[in-house]
């Protein structure tokens, strides 16, 4: 049976990490996954959480089935995080949230959804993107092609070309959209260009998938979502695929969710049927701890605001990483793109993408010990006070 079976290619996140766990030397650094560590390299359990998890344990919930699309109160504070408090469609109840094991879970409960009911249906993904996309809705049996995103040249977005390119977009086609934090690129469109995206995907007839796994991480929760907000003045049909991995530091817990809007709530409704048809044959039912964390510490204002403290906190190491690698890389005279390296303090979230070419990357990973992924991204959230100079001597050292 599985002789036949051919060896996959390592993934290409993933795997890193796994070669990164075998490598020996003790000097070795990892900025290819993305998860975020403190100055000292710690990856932190948020206090709020550990203050929720202890107030959990008094209570102790059990350990029953939760229902197929998750706790009822886990939908509501997610919603409430996507549109801001009191939005009309959710008053109107256009929208319904499965709570699913992390944005993965909520990605492929969306192509598992267009792949049942939208067969032939496109998803039409950034280039570049974050890969697993690639295989998430291919695995539902759904086509895949890429739009032009990122200028390289200018570091910025292509807005001409993704217009362009989103043309050729056919009626019941997806978009898959990054809301904020671009990854790998860290751009982002401004308010402006979302209204045109936005106009476009809405004039082909196409429905925006929103993959929002960064919320809070570039200029904050509200902020972030301005985006996500455009496009739903816009377009009567979205569906947004957020994860608390990130922002909450749940990255185990799998704490995601799959919020579809519809143009009415009879719709929205009957979608979720659906939708519970999905989570019901892939997973049966949500993992429960990471959800109760959130839906507690979201609805207990004391325990929101510890959290909204602490986010900005991670927010604000981020943004002096940038600054410090940036005054680093320009003080050893390192030029990782023709205009200089400002655009490490002007991309948002983790990541930056740093110019560096396959083979420099290669080279920091064999001879410094420097793992960062093959397109050159860096999770600049990686980057503790004891590694900076090392990583910019490094980067220096390839570069030149
Ligand atoms: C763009 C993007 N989408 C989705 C995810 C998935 O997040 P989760 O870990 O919650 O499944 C990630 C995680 O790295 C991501 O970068």
């Amino acid at each position: 049976m599985f002789e036949t079976i051919p060896a996959a290619a390592p993934d290409p996140i993933l795997g890193l990490q796994a070669t990164f766990k075998a490598d020996p030397r003790a000097g070795k650094v990892n900025l290819a996954i993305g998860v975020y560590c403190d100055a000292q390299g710690k990856t932190l359990s948020l206090k709020a959480v550990v203050e929720a998890e202890k107030r959990l344990l008094e209570k102790h919930p059990g350990h029953g089935y939760l229902p197929i699309e998750g706790l009822a109160e886990y939908g509501a504070v997610v919603r409430e995080m996507l549109f801001g408090a009191g939005h009309p469609l959710v008053k109107d109840g256009r929208a319904i949230t499965a709570q699913c094991p992390g944005g993965t879970g909520a990605l492929r409960v969306t192509a598992d959804l267009l792949g049942t009911h939208r067969k032939g249906a496109t998803v039409w993904i950034s280039d570049p993107t974050w890969p697993n996309h690639f295989g998430i809705f291919q695995g539902a049996g759904l086509a895949t092609k890429t739009y032009r995103y990122f200028d390289a040249a200018s570091n910025s977005l292509n807005l001409a070309a993704m217009l362009e390119d989103l043309k050729a977009l056919k009626p019941g086609d997806a978009v898959l959209l990054h809301g904020c934090c671009h990854n790998p690129t860290g751009v982002d469109p401004t308010a402006a260009q979302w209204k045109q995206i936005a106009e476009a995907v809405k004039a082909a007839g196409a429905l925006p998938i929103v993959d929002f796994a960064y919320q809070g991480f570039g200029d904050g929760l509200e902020e972030d979502a301005a985006g996500l907000r455009i496009i739903l003045g816009i377009c009567p049909e979205v569906i947004v695929c957020s994860s608390f991995s990130k922002n909450f530091g749940l990255y185990g817990e799998r704490a995601g969710a799959m919020t579809l809007v519809a143009a009415n709530a009879d719709i929205a409704n009957t979608a979720l049927t659906q939708v519970r048809m999905a989570v019901r044959t892939n997973y049966s039912n949500p993992p429960a701890h990471g959800a109760r964390v959130v839906a507690m510490v979201l609805s207990n204002p004391e325990l929101k605001q510890m959290w909204q403290d602490e986010l900005k906190q991670m927010c604000g190491r981020i943004f002096g990483v940038r600054k410090a690698l940036r005054q680093a890389l320009d003080q050893r005279g390192v030029k990782l793109h023709k205009d200089g390296n400002a655009f490490i303090e002007t991309q948002r979230g983790m990541f930056t993408m740093s110019g560096l070419t396959k083979a420099q990357v290669e080279r920091l990973q064999k001879e410094y010990g420097i793992f960062i992924v093959g397109s050159g991204r860096i999770n600049v959230a990686g980057i503790t006070d004891a590694v900076l100079v090392p990583v910019a001597d490094a980067i220096a050292a390839v570069v030149k």
